[in-house]
């Protein structure tokens, strides 16, 4: 893949100590109605002296399910043990990690629907009953060790939660839906960044770099440091609206957060397939990425956007695309 500076997915720069975190729900900006909720939550957990139920967070890439995660482990009081589905390869790598949590402690399973199923069986009763059963050996002759862990709180994060299967999703109390941030909650976030980075940034070019940030505070924080490079060099060290506006085309980022790849895939449904229907595959091919990476990472923007739409036979190009590209929909200009 190019070295996409819009992709939403995790890339080494975002590492897990950035400072851009947020560690208190109260710093935390957007999500109001998941904060408030898991505010009550935590604070009732807090007064029975219990550990936080499960809680599943799911939606796309770059929205801070990660930063979420630790602010509830922050705001509980208790280690923070982050781990992923794809690095749990066998049920005694899961079991390993389990046995040595501590009382309350939250573990944090990104892409929890890349869980084996195997590794998945062991989790059912760590959840549900705060235990897990171990096997030795095989048929007849196989005993089992009833291993009792302490109470802790798993939290799950998956860009897709259609592909968890049903009785890991029943076993989570709270599931809670991250949705893309609004321009002005992005503008607050650009803001809040360049404090803590000391990047003299003012309101307008904020709102000029949240405007392209396609709803994702990943992206934003990214394009702010970029934009800050331009800056520097062009307009004395202040981000303003025109010296956001001037790096961002230079890097060929449009009004609305397109690149070129999105611009690219776009165009080669319109010319090549008449704007669909066309099957993922196909469209996979034709700009040489993955199908689930255009499904987390590509469409989701776009479908919010109002550009493309998911049908049962393919994807579609709809009117609003042709009018932000300039090219004729059904003969028609759409102005
Ligand atoms: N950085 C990343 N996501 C954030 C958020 N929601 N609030 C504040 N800073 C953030």
């Amino acid at each position: 893949m190019e070295n996409r500076i819009m992709t939403s997915e995790y890339l080494p720069e975002d590492d897990r100590d950035n400072p851009l975190r947020p560690k208190v729900l109260s710093e935390y900006i957007g999500q109001n109605k998941i904060k408030e909720n898991l505010s009550v939550f935590i604070s009732a957990a807090k007064l029975r002296k219990e550990s936080l139920d499960h809680v599943l967070l799911y939606g796309p890439p770059g929205l801070g399910k990660t930063t979420l995660a630790g602010i509830i482990a922050n705001e509980m009081g208790v280690n923070f043990r982050i781990t992923s589905g794809p690095a749990i390869e066998r049920p005694g790598d899961l079991a390993a990690m389990l046995t040595n949590l501590e009382e309350g402690d939250v573990l944090f399973i990104d892409e929890i629907h890349r869980l084996s199923r195997m590794v998945e069986e062991i989790l059912y009763p760590a959840m549900e009953d705060f235990a897990i059963d171990i096997v030795n050996g095989k048929g007849q002759g196989a005993t089992s060790i009833h291993l009792p862990l302490p109470h802790f709180t798993l939290i799950g994060a998956t860009t897709r939660a259609g592909q968890l299967s049903a009785p890991l999703r029943d076993r989570f109390g709270v599931v809670l839906r991250l949705e893309m941030y609004s321009p002005e909650e992005l503008a607050c976030i650009v803001n809040r960044s360049s404090r803590i980075l000391h990047i003299d940034c003012n309101q307008d070019g904020s709102l000029e770099i949240a405007a392209r940030a396609r709803g994702t505070p990943r992206i934003a924080n990214r394009l702010l440091k970029r934009v800050r490079d331009f800056a520097q060099i062009m307009s004395g060290g202040t981000i303003t609206k025109d010296a956001a506006r001037q790096a961002l085309d230079r890097l060929e980022i449009d009004e609305l957060g397109l690149d070129m790849v999105d611009r690219r895939m776009l165009e080669s449904m319109i010319k090549h397939y008449d704007g669909g229907p066309v099957g993922l595959d196909t469209i996979a091919a034709v700009i040489g990425e993955e199908s689930v990476t255009i499904e987390d990472v590509y469409e989701p923007y776009l479908m919010q956007l109002g550009f493309l739409s998911r049908t049962p036979r393919g994807r579609v190009v709809l009117p609003a695309a042709y009018n932000h590209l300039g090219i004729e929909y059904n003969g028609q200009m759409m102005l």
